[in-house]
């Protein structure tokens, strides 16, 4: 068995993180969602990957590499246009052969990993395999409709109206059925070659379409509540560890783990956090629920609940809560409010001065 996994998305969101860089590299508790996906992959027996890359490709393969990190042989598929899922299938038909295999998408995160999902589509080999979970908010994901027995009797793409609650999830099991599917539809309004109307071809021409409901499930959606959600849940997760300097002064509560060449000196530090690689922290307070990346200065300052990306700098700023800070940002504190204000002012100016 295969896997192919997509990451052309070309992360253009105007939000902190993806707006900058890769959706799929945006990290949950300091790692990249991607390698997440790939740990899983690779957990689940699969060492031949195929990763179907677009504009970002130099930034997904400075990453990745050869993958023999995560015990993967990594071939990249580059793909020029986004021009769907089921495109990435047909592009990727020579690298796949007649094997059968898991489409992953890069930029969904699955909670404990795909290995059940595997091994029960190795065992029943239906013609494919969807994931679904229960959303708030089906309207941006494809929709699965289920029949009595529980088989899918229909999917769709991005409804306006959706008629179930139960959106696919980013990781597909097929067989080479699927090749013939993905060779027979057509563009959607989107301008799109639909994963979701391969699946339905299949679907309507009889052949077996089976689903797995599962919960533990996030996508970054450009939402900072759900990110701030997801990073903490991995983080109850972590692996403590003091790979770091901590001084005497510092006192360190809980689930922690921080990287190597990280100084810390004078502060408290409240797990589960996780301090990144030759970050400094000086007189200041970590809480629970916290990120930060690596190369990031904190001195004077105390965060909790949050995630800070890399090369970015806290100093003198009082408590920051429930925030998402992008790359190399600096938060300084505003110059203090003058005792006196000298105003020269015209005839009949209105002015608001903070008192
Ligand atoms: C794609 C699929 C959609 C699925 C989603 C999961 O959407 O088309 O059916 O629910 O991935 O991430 P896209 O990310 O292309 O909007």
């Amino acid at each position: 068995m295969k896997a192919l996994v997509l990451s052309g998305g070309a992360g253009t969101r105007l939000r902190p993180i993806t707006h900058t860089s890769a959706k799929q590299l945006v990290p949950v508790a300091n790692k990249p969602v991607l390698f997440y996906g790939l740990e899983s992959i690779a957990a689940a027996g699969i060492t031949d990957v195929g990763i179907i890359v677009g504009d970002t490709a130099e930034e997904i393969r400075a990453a990745v590499g050869d993958g023999s990190r995560f015990g993967l042989t990594v071939t990249y598929i580059p793909q020029h246009a986004p021009l769907g899922l089921a495109h990435a299938v047909l592009i990727a038909r020579e690298f796949l052969g007649e094997d059968d295999f898991v489409m992953y998408l890069g930029d969904n995160f699955v909670v404990g990993g795909i290995t059940d999902l595997v091994d029960e589509f190795r065992a029943a080999r239906p013609d494919a395999q969807i994931l679904l979970t229960k959303v708030p908010d089906p309207r941006s994901f494809g929709v699965a409709e289920l029949d009595a027995d529980g088989r899918v009797a229909r999917l769709e793409e991005k409804p306006a109206h959706p008629k179930s609650d139960l959106a696919l999830v980013g990781v597909y099991l097929f067989t080479p059925a699927v090749h013939e599917a993905v060779r027979a539809i057509t563009p959607s309004a989107r301008g799109e070659l639909e994963i979701t109307h391969a699946l339905q071809w299949l679907i309507d021409r009889r052949l077996k379409v089976s689903s797995t409901v599962i919960s533990g499930y996030w996508k970054d959606t450009g939402n900072v509540e759900d990110m701030l959600e997801v990073n903490r849940s991995v983080l109850e997760l972590l692996t403590p560890g003091h790979e770091g300097s901590v001084d005497d002064a510092t006192e360190i509560i809980g689930r922690v783990r921080i990287g190597r060449g990280a100084t810390v000196r004078g502060s408290r530090i409240v797990g589960p956090a996780i301090i990144g690689p030759r970050t400094v922290v000086e007189n200041s307070y970590i809480g629970p629920s916290t990120s930060i990346a690596e190369n990031c200065r904190v001195t004077d300052s105390e965060i909790e609940y949050s995630i800070v990306l890399s090369g970015s700098s806290l100093h003198g700023v009082g408590r920051i809560e429930a925030s998402l800070i992008g790359r190399d940002v600096e938060i300084t504190p505003a110059p203090p409010t003058p005792a006196a204000h000298r105003l020269v002012l015209g005839d009949h100016s209105k002015v608001q001065i903070s008192a």
